[in-house]
Protein backbone atom coordinates (compact mmCIF):
# COMPACT_ATOMS: atom_id res chain seq x y z
CA UNK A 1 0.00 0.00 0.00
CA UNK A 2 1.75 3.10 -0.97
CA UNK A 3 -0.48 5.62 -2.87
CA UNK A 4 -3.21 8.34 -1.29
CA UNK A 5 -6.25 8.43 -3.15
CA UNK A 6 -8.75 11.46 -2.97
CA UNK A 7 -12.08 10.43 -4.07
CA UNK A 8 -15.07 12.95 -4.62
CA UNK A 9 -17.53 14.31 -6.37
CA UNK A 10 -16.63 17.16 -8.87
CA UNK A 11 -15.69 20.32 -6.82
CA UNK A 12 -15.01 18.77 -3.65
CA UNK A 13 -11.07 19.98 -3.28
CA UNK A 14 -9.29 16.62 -4.99
CA UNK A 15 -6.94 18.88 -6.75
CA UNK A 16 -6.86 21.51 -4.16
CA UNK A 17 -6.23 19.16 -1.45
CA UNK A 18 -3.99 16.78 -3.31
CA UNK A 19 -1.29 19.88 -4.25
CA UNK A 20 -1.37 20.77 -0.43
CA UNK A 21 -0.96 17.43 1.14
CA UNK A 22 2.01 16.79 -1.78
CA UNK A 23 3.79 19.50 -0.44
CA UNK A 24 2.85 18.55 3.59
CA UNK A 25 4.12 14.95 3.12
CA UNK A 26 7.05 16.27 0.45
CA UNK A 27 5.73 13.26 -2.32
CA UNK A 28 4.66 13.63 -5.58
CA UNK A 29 0.87 14.64 -6.56
CA UNK A 30 -0.96 13.24 -9.71
CA UNK A 31 -4.12 14.71 -11.20
CA UNK A 32 -5.77 12.12 -13.02
CA UNK A 33 -7.39 14.56 -15.56
CA UNK A 34 -4.99 16.63 -15.92
CA UNK A 35 -2.80 13.60 -16.27
CA UNK A 36 -5.14 12.76 -19.22
CA UNK A 37 -5.12 15.90 -20.79
CA UNK A 38 -1.21 15.60 -20.95
CA UNK A 39 -1.29 12.03 -22.27
CA UNK A 40 -3.64 12.52 -24.99
CA UNK A 41 -3.20 16.22 -25.91
CA UNK A 42 -6.83 17.15 -25.70
CA UNK A 43 -9.26 18.58 -23.21
CA UNK A 44 -11.33 16.66 -21.21
CA UNK A 45 -14.50 18.38 -23.04
CA UNK A 46 -12.99 17.15 -26.26
CA UNK A 47 -12.64 13.80 -25.11
CA UNK A 48 -15.91 13.40 -24.56
CA UNK A 49 -16.89 14.77 -27.20
CA UNK A 50 -14.75 12.83 -29.65
CA UNK A 51 -14.28 9.12 -28.54
CA UNK A 52 -17.29 9.71 -26.16
CA UNK A 53 -17.77 9.10 -21.96
CA UNK A 54 -17.21 5.65 -22.32
CA UNK A 55 -13.80 6.09 -23.62
CA UNK A 56 -12.82 8.33 -21.23
CA UNK A 57 -13.84 5.85 -18.00
CA UNK A 58 -11.72 3.48 -20.22
CA UNK A 59 -8.91 5.77 -20.25
CA UNK A 60 -9.19 6.15 -16.37
CA UNK A 61 -9.66 2.55 -15.72
CA UNK A 62 -5.87 2.00 -17.56
CA UNK A 63 -5.23 5.45 -15.44
CA UNK A 64 -4.93 3.21 -12.34
CA UNK A 65 -4.05 0.01 -14.51
CA UNK A 66 -0.44 0.83 -15.41
CA UNK A 67 0.76 3.50 -12.06
CA UNK A 68 3.73 2.88 -11.38
CA UNK A 69 4.45 1.67 -7.72
CA UNK A 70 5.39 4.95 -6.41
CA UNK A 71 4.31 6.62 -2.79
CA UNK A 72 1.77 9.77 -4.21
CA UNK A 73 -1.33 11.46 -4.35
CA UNK A 74 -3.35 11.07 -6.79
CA UNK A 75 -6.85 13.08 -7.24
CA UNK A 76 -9.31 10.81 -8.90
CA UNK A 77 -11.79 12.12 -11.55
CA UNK A 78 -15.34 12.18 -9.71
CA UNK A 79 -16.50 9.63 -12.08
CA UNK A 80 -13.83 7.32 -10.85
CA UNK A 81 -14.74 5.71 -7.81
CA UNK A 82 -18.16 4.09 -9.75
CA UNK A 83 -16.19 1.91 -11.20
CA UNK A 84 -15.78 -2.03 -9.48
CA UNK A 85 -12.41 -2.24 -10.93
CA UNK A 86 -11.21 1.30 -10.04
CA UNK A 87 -12.54 0.82 -6.76
CA UNK A 88 -10.63 -2.87 -6.19
CA UNK A 89 -7.20 -0.79 -7.77
CA UNK A 90 -7.35 1.76 -5.79
CA UNK A 91 -8.25 -0.14 -2.53
CA UNK A 92 -5.44 -2.61 -3.02
CA UNK A 93 -2.79 0.24 -3.98
CA UNK A 94 -3.50 2.57 -1.04
CA UNK A 95 -5.38 4.13 1.00
CA UNK A 96 -8.49 5.84 -0.29
CA UNK A 97 -10.15 8.90 1.44
CA UNK A 98 -13.50 10.06 0.44
CA UNK A 99 -13.58 14.00 0.19
CA UNK A 100 -17.47 14.33 1.34
CA UNK A 101 -19.08 18.26 0.38
CA UNK A 102 -22.90 19.46 0.48
CA UNK A 103 -24.43 19.43 -2.72
CA UNK A 104 -24.58 23.34 -1.98
CA UNK A 105 -21.07 23.91 -2.00
CA UNK A 106 -20.36 21.62 -4.93
CA UNK A 107 -23.17 23.38 -6.77
CA UNK A 108 -21.31 26.60 -6.05
CA UNK A 109 -18.09 25.54 -7.15
CA UNK A 110 -18.82 23.77 -10.48
CA UNK A 111 -22.01 25.44 -11.86
CA UNK A 112 -20.47 27.73 -13.42
CA UNK A 113 -17.37 25.55 -15.08
CA UNK A 114 -16.77 24.91 -19.11
CA UNK A 115 -14.34 22.31 -18.39
CA UNK A 116 -16.62 19.31 -16.81
CA UNK A 117 -19.38 18.22 -19.31
CA UNK A 118 -20.97 16.26 -17.14
CA UNK A 119 -21.76 19.61 -15.45
CA UNK A 120 -22.85 21.31 -19.01
CA UNK A 121 -24.88 18.42 -19.63
CA UNK A 122 -27.07 18.49 -16.86
CA UNK A 123 -29.21 21.11 -14.76
CA UNK A 124 -28.90 21.28 -10.89
CA UNK A 125 -31.73 18.65 -10.23
CA UNK A 126 -29.39 16.38 -12.55
CA UNK A 127 -26.66 16.94 -10.83
CA UNK A 128 -27.66 16.51 -7.46
CA UNK A 129 -29.46 12.69 -8.74
CA UNK A 130 -26.33 12.12 -9.76
CA UNK A 131 -24.66 13.15 -6.31
CA UNK A 132 -27.03 11.55 -4.30
CA UNK A 133 -26.31 8.16 -6.51
CA UNK A 134 -22.66 8.62 -6.34
CA UNK A 135 -22.53 8.88 -2.97
CA UNK A 136 -22.84 5.23 -1.65
CA UNK A 137 -20.16 4.00 -4.30
CA UNK A 138 -17.65 6.88 -3.11
CA UNK A 139 -18.43 5.50 0.47
CA UNK A 140 -17.59 1.90 -0.84
CA UNK A 141 -14.22 2.87 -2.06
CA UNK A 142 -13.12 4.60 0.63
CA UNK A 143 -10.89 3.65 3.71
CA UNK A 144 -11.93 6.92 5.70
CA UNK A 145 -14.41 9.32 5.03
CA UNK A 146 -13.81 13.36 5.32
CA UNK A 147 -16.05 15.80 5.62
CA UNK A 148 -14.74 19.10 4.42
CA UNK A 149 -18.11 21.17 5.02
CA UNK A 150 -17.30 24.37 7.41
CA UNK A 151 -13.14 23.24 6.86
CA UNK A 152 -10.58 24.80 5.76
CA UNK A 153 -8.37 23.32 3.03
CA UNK A 154 -5.45 23.26 4.87
CA UNK A 155 -7.46 21.78 8.50
CA UNK A 156 -8.15 19.35 5.37
CA UNK A 157 -4.65 18.37 4.44
CA UNK A 158 -3.29 18.50 8.01
CA UNK A 159 -6.39 15.92 9.07
CA UNK A 160 -5.70 13.35 6.37
CA UNK A 161 -1.87 14.00 6.60
CA UNK A 162 -1.85 12.75 10.23
CA UNK A 163 -3.40 9.45 8.88
CA UNK A 164 -1.09 8.88 6.36
C1 LIG B 1 -16.12 13.79 -13.96
C2 LIG B 1 -15.33 14.54 -13.14
C3 LIG B 1 -14.19 15.33 -13.64
C4 LIG B 1 -13.65 14.72 -14.93
C5 LIG B 1 -14.75 14.54 -15.93
C6 LIG B 1 -15.86 13.64 -15.41
C7 LIG B 1 -17.26 13.05 -13.37
O1 LIG B 1 -13.16 15.36 -12.67
O2 LIG B 1 -13.01 13.50 -14.70
O3 LIG B 1 -15.24 15.81 -16.27
O4 LIG B 1 -17.83 12.16 -14.02
O5 LIG B 1 -17.61 13.35 -12.21
P1 LIG B 1 -13.22 16.29 -11.34
O6 LIG B 1 -13.92 15.51 -10.28
O7 LIG B 1 -11.79 16.50 -10.99
O8 LIG B 1 -13.91 17.54 -11.71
Amino acid sequence: MNKVYLVGFMGSGKSAIGKRLSTLLDIPFYDMDAEIVTRTGMTIPQIFETYGEPKFREMETEFLRQFPDEFCIIATGGGVAMRAENREIMRQTGLVFYLNSTFRDIWRRVSTDTNRPIVQRSSRGDLEALFLKRKPLYLQSAHIRVETTNWSLNDITQYIGFQV
